[in-house]
């Protein structure tokens, strides 16, 4: 049976400024440019392992100004069947893209606070024992959505970001797939170096996958069993926003046919150089023949 990935999350629309540096506390400073991009880490997954040929279902609320967002995913080849509208504000980011390529965001929430229990369980009906649950930390109740997708038989990848309280306090128990960022790992687990965060983290709870992205250091993967290290592809980096995005959900879509998690793993860092490239988060998502070329190309070391 072929199985399905539902992705319950966020959708945000990206005002993105590019700066020489970051602002710092007490400091105003003009902008080089703006631009108005579609994201949120639940849309841009989404996209990505749609891209990638993964059979994709997208689940959850955008405002009146967010129709924007339910197209592109539509474009991209996500079933949008479940994503609802409602009059609120669409959630959004602000975004710093400096002179290195790379971000930082502030996050309003606005209608990806907005999915109650009755539409989440709605939702969940479609889907059964197998597929996979994808999520982020950026919609409302992430708690209730891991249990209920334990207790479905769902095979849950979680990306812990952003890393807030409801996180840590979690039962993680029923995650096949943890993919986080070092920060995070730290949050979670209390180390700060690379292989302790793995170690503590498979340690905690064994059977469960762990993909920790390292930035320009590239990715590792542990399962208990074997410890595999992908590097980063060289690629100029013009906007960082996303790579972690469409690293997880070509992640996702290459485990779903079958790939091992070696090659799973470059081809997802092949995806994530090419994202890096672009301006733009959802825009800069690579389809999967652009994502193949960059994995035939060399790699850096570390
Ligand atoms: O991971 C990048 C995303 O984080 C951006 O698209 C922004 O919307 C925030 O959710």
């Amino acid at each position: 049976m072929k199985r399905k990935i539902l992705n319950f999350g966020s959708l945000n629309i990206d005002r993105v400024y590019r700066v020489g540096q970051f602002v710092r506390p007490g400091e105003t400073i003009s902008s080089k440019g703006y631009q108005c991009f579609p994201g949120g880490k639940g849309l841009n997954q989404s996209i990505a392992a749609a891209r990638a040929g993964a059979q994709v279902f997208h689940a959850g609320t955008v405002g009146a100004d967010g129709d924007f967002l339910a197209e592109l995913l539509r474009e991209s080849g996500v079933d949008v069947r479940y994503v609802r509208k409602t009059d609120g504000i669409t959630g959004h980011a602000l975004i710093q893209v400096n002179d290195a390529g790379e971000n930082c965001i502030i996050l309003y929430q606005g209608t990806n606070f907005d999915n109650d229990a009755a539409y989440m369980e709605q939702v969940l009906a479609g889907f059964e024992e197998g597929d996979i649950l994808m999520l982020q930390n950026e919609i409302n109740d992430l708690p209730y959505l891991l249990e209920r997708g334990k207790e479905k038989g769902m095979r849950i990848m979680l990306n812990p970001s952003p890393m807030e309280e409801d996180i840590a306090s979690a039962d993680l128990s029923g995650v096949s797939w943890l993919m986080l960022n070092e920060t995070e790992g730290c949050a979670l687990t209390g180390e700060t170096d690379a292989e302790a965060i793995m170690q503590e983290l498979l340690s905690r709870f064994p059977g469960m996958q762990v993909i920790l992205t390292l930035g320009k250091d590239g990715a590792a993967f542990g399962d208990g069993k074997r410890l595999l290290y992908q590097p980063c592809f060289p690629v100029k980096a013009v906007d960082t926003t996303a790579a972690g995005d469409t690293f997880t959900g070509y992640f996702a879509a290459a485990l779903l046919e079958g790939m091992d998690a070696g090659d799973a793993l470059r081809l997802a860092a092949a995806a994530a150089a090419v994202t890096v490239s672009g301006e733009g988060a959802a825009v800069s998502i690579p389809v999967r023949k652009q994502a193949e070329e960059m994995s035939k190309s060399v790699l850096t070391e570390g």
